[in-house]
C-alpha cells in the first residue's frame, strides 16, 4: 500500500493531510508513505520530521504519486494534479463537491475513487473521523482570538489601582461545535458571554459553559434531523430578529456561526444592527464561506462599516494550521484504518460499509454519490440500474 501526501495546490491551503505521528501509524498498518518535499511547511512540519517518522521523501508530486494506491489530501485536488497515481487509487479529503460537479466528474474520469470526508455520518463510530467537528472547533477558537486582536480594549474585567476595566461583552450566534468553542474561549479570556441558537438543546450546553442563553419565546425549538437546525419560518425569523436587534446593540464582539445543512447561511445580522453597535465593536462571521450571517460580510475580507469591523476571513482553521493539521490527519488516519486488513497488512475496502457509502463520490470512472449523480455531467454518470432504466422507458 503506497500512500502519497502532496503539497496542497489549491487555494493557498496551509494544512497538510498527514503528520509525523500519523505517518508512523500508517507504516504500522503496513503502508509505505511518500511525502512530497515541503508538504508540511505551512503546518510547521519539516521534511526531516516526516523522514524521521519513516516517510519516504519525494522531490516532486509525480515521484510521490508514482504507483500510489491512496492519496490523502486536505482540499479537493484537480484531477490533472494526480496524474501518475495507480489506477483506481483512493483519494481521501475534503471534496466540497456541491457547485464543483465538473471537478468531481474529472476525478471520476481519471478513474479515481474519491471520498468526501465532510459527508462522514455523525454516528458514534465515526466521531474520530469527523473533520467538520475537528476543524469547526478550531475555527470557533480562532474567531475569538482574531476578534480579541482587533478589539482595541481588554476582554477581562480588571480591578487595578488605576481604575476598573469592564469585561467585554461577547455574543455568539449559533452554538454548535464552533459556537461552543467560541463561548469557551471567550470565557477563558474573561469576557461576559451570551449566546443564541434555534435548537433548544443548545441552551443547556451554553449555560454549562457559564454563558447566558438567549432565545425568543415564540421559537420553542427548531431542531432538524441529525442534530442540525432547520430553516426558520418567516414569523420565527422576525421574532428572532427582534430579539437580536435589542441585544446586539449592547455587545462589543459578535461571533456568528449559524448554518443550516444544504442551505445558504441564514442572515441574522442586518446593516441596521451593525449600525446600532458602538464604535470599535468587532464581528467575526464564521459563516462567510456559505454567504455569511451578516448582511455586510465580504467573504475573504475584513471591512469596517460605521467604525465596526466585520471579519469575513475564510479558512480560519488554516490560521492555526499546525493544530488543524494535527487533528485533520488523525481524522483521515481513523477512516483509513477501517479500509485496511490489519492481519494481512493490505488494502481491503468494504464498499458496503456505511462510512464508505456515505462518503464515496466517484468510483470506476463514474460519479456514484446519490446527492451528486443527478448533477453530474452525463458522461460521468454511473450507468442507471436496469430496473430504473426500464421504468423510464430507456431500456
Ligand atoms: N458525531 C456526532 O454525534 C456529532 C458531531 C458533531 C456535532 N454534533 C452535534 O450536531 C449539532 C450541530 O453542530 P454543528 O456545529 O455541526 O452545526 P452547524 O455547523 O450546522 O450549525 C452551527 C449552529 O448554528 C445553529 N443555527 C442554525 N440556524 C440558526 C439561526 N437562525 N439562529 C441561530 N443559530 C442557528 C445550529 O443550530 C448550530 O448549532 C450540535 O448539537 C453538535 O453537538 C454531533
Amino acid at each position: 500500500m503506497k500512500i502519497a501526501i502532496l503539497r496542497e495546490r489549491v487555494g493557498d491551503e496551509p494544512r497538510v493531510a498527514a503528520t509525523p505521528e500519523t505517518v508512523a501509524k500508517l507504516l504500522g498498518l503496513g503502508a509505505e508513505v511518500s511525502v512530497e518535499a515541503g508538504a508540511g511547511e505551512h503546518s510547521r512540519i519539516s521534511d526531516a520530521a516526516y523522514a524521521e517518522a519513516g516517510a519516504t521523501m519525494a522531490g516532486s508530486a509525480a515521484e510521490a504519486l508514482k504507483g500510489a494506491e491512496v492519496i490523502f489530501t486536505v482540499r479537493r485536488p484537480r484531477a490533472a494534479d494526480l496524474d501518475g497515481a495507480g489506477t483506481g487509487a483512493l483519494v481521501i479529503g475534503m471534496m466540497d463537491p456541491f457547485g464543483h460537479e465538473d471537478d468531481i466528474a474529472a476525478l471520476a474520469g481519471a478513474g479515481l475513487s474519491t471520498f468526501a470526508m465532510e459527508f462522514m455520518p455523525r454516528i458514534t463510530r465515526a466521531q474520530v473521523m469527523d473533520v467538520l467537528s475537528s476543524q469547526a472547533n478550531l475555527a470557533g477558537y480562532q474567531a475569538v482570538i482574531d476578534a480579541a486582536a482587533q478589539y482595541e480594549r481588554a476582554l477581562p474585567m480588571m480591578m487595578t489601582a488605576a481604575g476598573t476595566v469592564r469585561a467585554a461583552k461577547v455574543f455568539v450566534m449559533g452554538a454548535g461545535v464552533a459556537g461552543l468553542q467560541a463561548i469557551a474561549t471567550a470565557r477563558r479570556l474573561g469576557a461576559a458571554v451570551s449566546a443564541t441558537d434555534v435548537r433548544a438543546v443548545a441552551g443547556e450546553q451554553v449555560e454549562s459553559l457559564g454563558a447566558k442563553f438567549i432565545m425568543t419565546e415564540a421559537l420553542k425549538d427548531a431542531s432538524g434531523t441529525g442534530g442540525y437546525a432547520r430553516e426558520l419560518t418567516d414569523a420565527e425569523k422576525a421574532s428572532q430578529a427582534e430579539l437580536v436587534a435589542g441585544h446586539i446593540a449592547k455587545q462589543d464582539i459578535v461571533i456568528t456561526t449559524a448554518l443550516i445543512p444544504g442551505r445558504p447561511a441564514p442572515q441574522l445580522v442586518t446593516r441596521a444592527m451593525v449600525e446600532s453597535m458602538a464604535p470599535g465593536s468587532v464581528i467575526v462571521d464564521l459563516a462567510a464561506e456559505r454567504g455569511g450571517n451578516v448582511e455586510l460580510t465580504a467573504p475573504g475580507e475584513v471591512i469596517v462599516h460605521n467604525d465596526v469591523t466585520i471579519i469575513g476571513t475564510l479558512n480560519l482553521p488554516g490560521k492555526i494550521a499546525a493544530t488543524a493539521s494535527q487533528l485533520y490527519a488523525k481524522n483521515l488516519l481513523a477512516f483509513f484504518e477501517t479500509m485496511v486488513d490489519k492481519e494481512n497488512k493490505a488494502l481491503a475496502v468494504n464498499w458496503e460499509d456505511q462510512l464508505v457509502t456515505a462518503t464515496l463520490l466517484t468510483r470506476d470512472g463514474a460519479v456514484v454519490h446519490p446527492n451528486l449523480v443527478d448533477a453530474a455531467p452525463a458522461a460521468a454518470k454511473a450507468p442507471a440500474a436496469p430496473e430504473a432504466a426500464s421504468k423510464d422507458g430507456d431500456a
